[in-house]
C-alpha cells in the first residue's frame, strides 16, 4: 500500500518560526509579570518559552527545594537579564510579587492550592497537567475560575498543535466515517529503574513543603525530582501522567464531557517497590454516544507493536491513529485506499507544542476569549484518569452522573472524590 505523507515542516530543535503568531504580529509586545511554581523539569520549559516569546517579565521563582532554585536560576541568567526573586512558600511569592501570571508546574498534588491562590490574587495561570489530585479539586479549580474571571490555561499542549487539531478536523469531518469506539494506550519500558532505599531528604529540599497537603511520606531519592508521578500520594499513575492527553483528544472529536459507568483494573509486578502506582492497567468508559478504552503497561514497549502511544478511532471507514512522535495515520478499511499521514509538529527536545499553548494563552488574556486548553473541558479530560483510578481503587465499576459531577447513589465510590488534607493545608471549598 502506497503511503500519501502530508509533510508538515517539523521543527527539529528549538522553537520554530511561528510558533508564535498572535505575538509576532504584535511586534513590540507588552511584557507581563511572571512567576513559576514548581522550578522543575516541566516548569522551566513553560518558562523557556514563556521568555522566548517575548511577552513576560520573570518576577519570581518558587521551589520547595533550594537545589531546584539555583538550577532554575542558573538557567534563567543564560537566558534572559531579569532577575527574579526567590521563594520557598509560594503565599509569599504571589504576596510579594503580586505577578500578572503565574506559572504552576508542581507535583499533582499541589496544583489546586497555588491556582486557587492566584486566582484570588487576580493573576492569570498556566497550571501543568492533569488538572488535579482528586476530582473535587477540579471542581473547585473551574469554579474559582468563574468566580474571579482569570484565564486559566491547562498544560494540554496538544489541544493547540497543529497536528492534533488536523487530525481532529480529519475525525471531525467523516473520512473515517462513523466512530464508536475509541482506544488509548500507552506502552514502554520501565523495569530497568531500580528500586532505591528510602534515605534523608537532600539539604535544601523542604520535605515538608513538598508533601504538602499529602500525607507526611518517607523520603526516597526515588521520588524527586520527577519521580512524584510514580506515588500516588502525589499523582495518579500513567492513566493520569499521559492518559489526560488523550482523553482530551477523546473529548475534543466527541464533544461529550462525562462517561456514565466506569470500570478500571490493573496491577503491579512486584509489591515491595516503593513506588505504588499500577504497572498495567485497562480502563472502560461508556458515554453516550460511544465507548472508550484506557490500556497501559510499563514493560514491553520494545517495537512489538506498530504504535506504542496514541489514540485509535475506530470508524467505519476505517481506523485512525493520533499518535505522539509518529503524527497521525490513517489507515482505510478499503486496501484500495491509500493510508494518509501527518508528520507531527512538536517542539524537541521533548516532543511538545507550549509555544502554540503560550501564544493562545496570550491572546485569550488578550481578548478575552476561551483558551485552547480551559479549565472546564482539561477538568473532564483529568476526571477521565481520576475516575478510572477510583474503579481500580474500588475494584469495580460505578456510575457517574457528570452533569451533577456525582457518582450515582454509591457512597463508597463518592468518598473518592476528594481527600484528607494534612494540617494546616485545607482541602479548597467548591
Ligand atoms: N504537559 C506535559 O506534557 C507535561 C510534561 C511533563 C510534566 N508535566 C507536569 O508538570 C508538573 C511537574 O512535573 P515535572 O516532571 O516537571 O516534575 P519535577 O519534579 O521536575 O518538578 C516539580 C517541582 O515542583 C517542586 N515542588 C514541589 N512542591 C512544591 C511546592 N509546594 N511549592 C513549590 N514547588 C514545589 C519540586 O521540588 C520540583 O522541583 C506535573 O504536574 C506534570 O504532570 C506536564
Amino acid at each position: 500500500m502506497q503511503r500519501r505523507d502530508f509533510i508538515i515542516k517539523t521543527a527539529a530543535s528549538g522553537l520554530a518560526a511561528g510558533a508564535f503568531p498572535n505575538i509576532v504580529l504584535a511586534k513590540k509586545h507588552k511584557k507581563y509579570s511572571v512567576a513559576l511554581i514548581g522550578a522543575g523539569w516541566w516548569g522551566m520549559n513553560i518558562l523557556t518559552t514563556a521568555i522566548a516569546s517575548g511577552t513576560v517579565k520573570t518576577v519570581g521563582l518558587c521551589d520547595a527545594d533550594q537545589n531546584q532554585l539555583d538550577l532554575a536560576l542558573e538557567k534563567m541568567n543564560e537566558l534572559t537579564s531579569d532577575k527574579p526573586n526567590l521563594y520557598n512558600d509560594y503565599r509569599e511569592l504571589i504576596q510579594q510579587e503580586k505577578p500578572e501570571i503565574v506559572i504552576v508546574a508542581t507535583p499533582d498534588h499541589w496544583h489546586a492550592l497555588p491556582t486557587i491562590d492566584a486566582l484570588k490574587a487576580g493573576c492569570h495561570v498556566y497550571v501543568e497537567k492533569p488538572v488535579a489530585h482528586t476530582i473535587n479539586e477540579g471542581k473547585a479549580m473551574v469554579a474559582a475560575q468563574k468566580k474571579y474571571e482569570r484565564v486559566i490555561q491547562v498544560g494540554l499542549h496538544r489541544h493547540a498543535a497543529p497536528h492534533n487539531k488536523a487530525g481532529i478536523n480529519f475525525l471531525t469531518s467523516g473520512k473515517a466515517g462513523e466512530i464508536k469506539m475509541v482506544r488509548a494506550i500507552i506502552h514502554y519500558n520501565f523495569f530497568d529503574r531500580k528500586p532505591k532505599p528510602n534515605a534523608d531528604p537532600p539539604k535544601g529540599l523542604d520535605w515538608d513543603m513538598y508533601c504538602g497537603p499529602s500525607k507526611l511520606m518517607d523520603f526516597n531519592p526515588d521520588m524527586h525530582p520527577k519521580g512524584f508521578r510514580n506515588y500516588l500520594e502525589f499523582a495518579n499513575g500513567t492513566i493520569a501522567d499521559w492518559g489526560v492527553h488523550w482523553f482530551d483528544q477523546m473529548l475534543w472529536w466527541s464533544e461529550e464531557k462525562h462517561p456514565k459507568t466506569i470500570y478500571s483494573t490493573g496491577g503491579r509486578f512486584h509489591e515491595d517497590r516503593v513506588a505504588d502506582i499500577p504497572d498495567w492497567q485497562t480502563a472502560t468508559f461508556e458515554f453516550e454516544n460511544f465507548t472508550a478504552e484506557w490500556e497501559h503497561r510499563r514493560i514491553g514497549g520494545g517495537g512489538s507493536e506498530k504504535h506504542n502511544i496514541g489514540v485509535y478511532f475506530y470508524g467505519t471507514k476505517g481506523t485512525f491513529h493520533m499518535g505522539w512522535q509518529d503524527g497521525w495515520t490513517f489507515y482505510p478499511s478499503n486496501k484500495n485506499a491509500r493510508e494518509e499521514h501527518m508528520n507531527h509538529t512538536l517542539h524537541q527536545p521533548d516532543g511538545q507544542n507550549i509555544p502554540e499553548l503560550w501564544d493562545d494563552f496570550i491572546r485569550a488574556i488578550e481578548t478575552g476569549s476561551k483558551p485552547a486548553a480551559d479549565i472546564e473541558n482539561s477538568h473532564y479530560a483529568t476526571n477521565m484518569s481520576l475516575l478510572a483510578m477510583m474503579s481500580y481503587k474500588l475494584g469495580r465499576s460505578f456510575k457517574w452522573d457528570g452533569t451533577k459531577q456525582s457518582t450515582v447513589n454509591d457512597p463508597e465510590a463518592e468518598k473518592l472524590l476528594q481527600r484528607v488534607y494534612r494540617a494546616p493545608w485545607e482541602y479548597p471549598g467548591l
